[in-house]
């Protein structure tokens, strides 16, 4: 069998959870592979028609954002449908979302994008990580490693059961009730997060790794000056992987001793536990 994820990952936690569940299937003999979303991968129209259409089964896997569905992959998965759709024999779907503190989101987005697409939603999963939103906590590396024990777990249980062609859903309960609350504040002040970001030109070398990397290709360096644009996801991939800590947040420089950056499972867990 083949299964394919197209994951979005601002810090690493989702391609962690994504490469350990491709891992997983692999070891048990068979076909699994991972696909970025970034800008960056650039993946044409007819490279996902041809995924999908090769695939037994394909999976979205992504972050949590205010409870909900980030603007990057809400887009994708409407380019997805939007490509394959409708289908005329159905074709299964599995989430993998991750998560700091609350998830309060449940499937039920998910499902709510792929109606009427033959795309059906047939395994989902949340994975609690870390936060990775700008926080004076210092990382709690023993919980995150403890996370990762339980993240593995379920992973395991769902390639078991994408194996065996059968359902595994979770992620209801009051979760849902949250989430309802807080999708209504969110996607706002995600559209807007562009306009509140900046660089210390004092602290930058000029580096260019946030304009690199920036999945939504929304930093651009106009003369001697960074431009933030709409379109960003609030993914806080710039933030955390500036190598001098100079991107700022209202103006505000955050000083990494106070301010520690998250850079994701592998960086962040004991060694033995972020490689297997
Ligand atoms: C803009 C934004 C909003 C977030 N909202 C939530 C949330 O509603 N609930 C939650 O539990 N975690 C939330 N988080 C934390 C992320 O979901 C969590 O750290 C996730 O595992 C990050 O995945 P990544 O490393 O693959 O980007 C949010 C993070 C960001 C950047
Ligand atoms: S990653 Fe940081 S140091 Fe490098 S160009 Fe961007 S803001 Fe400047
Ligand atoms: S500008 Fe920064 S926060 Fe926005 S999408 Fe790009 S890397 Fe992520």
């Amino acid at each position: 069998m083949k299964f394919s994820t197209f994951y979005f990952s601002g810090t690493g936690n989702t391609r962690w959870a994504a490469a350990e569940l491709t891992k997983m299937i692999q070891d048990q003999g068979h076909q699994a592979e991972l696909y970025s979303i970034d800008i960056g991968a650039q993946l044409s129209d007819g490279q996902i028609r041809a995924i999908v259409a090769d695939a037994d089964a394909i999976g979205f896997a992504n972050p949590i954002y205010g409870g909900d569905i980030p603007p990057i992959m809400r887009t994708f998965i409407h380019r997805v449908v939007g490509l394959v759709g409708p289908l005329a024999t159905a074709k299964s779907v599995y989430v993998i979302n991750t998560y700091g503190y609350v998830n309060a989101f449940g499937p039920n987005e998910t499902q709510k994008l792929l109606a009427g697409s033959g795309l059906t939603l047939s395994a989902y999963v949340n994975i609690q990580l870390c936060n990775n939103v700008t926080s004076s906590k210092p990382l709690d590396r023993a919980k995150l490693a403890q996370r990762m024990v339980r993240g593995r777990q379920e992973l395991n249980r769902l390639a078991d059961r994408l194996i065996a062609g059968r359902k595994r859903i979770r992620g209801h309960g009051p979760q849902l009730l949250i989430g309802t609350m807080i999708r209504k504040k969110i996607p706002e002040a995600i559209a807007k997060f562009y306009q509140t970001l900046g660089v210390d030109r004092a602290i930058c070398t000029r580096c260019m790794v946030c304009v690199k990397n920036c999945p939504t290709g929304s930093i651009r360096l106009k003369g001697d000056k960074f431009v933030f644009s709409a379109g960003c996801t609030a993914c806080m991939r710039c933030y955390n992987f500036c190598p001098t800590g100079a991107i700022t947040i209202d103006g505000v420089v955050a000083d990494p001793h106070t301010f520690p950056r998250y850079q994701g499972p592998e960086a962040s867990a004991p060694d033995d536990l972020a490689t297997r």
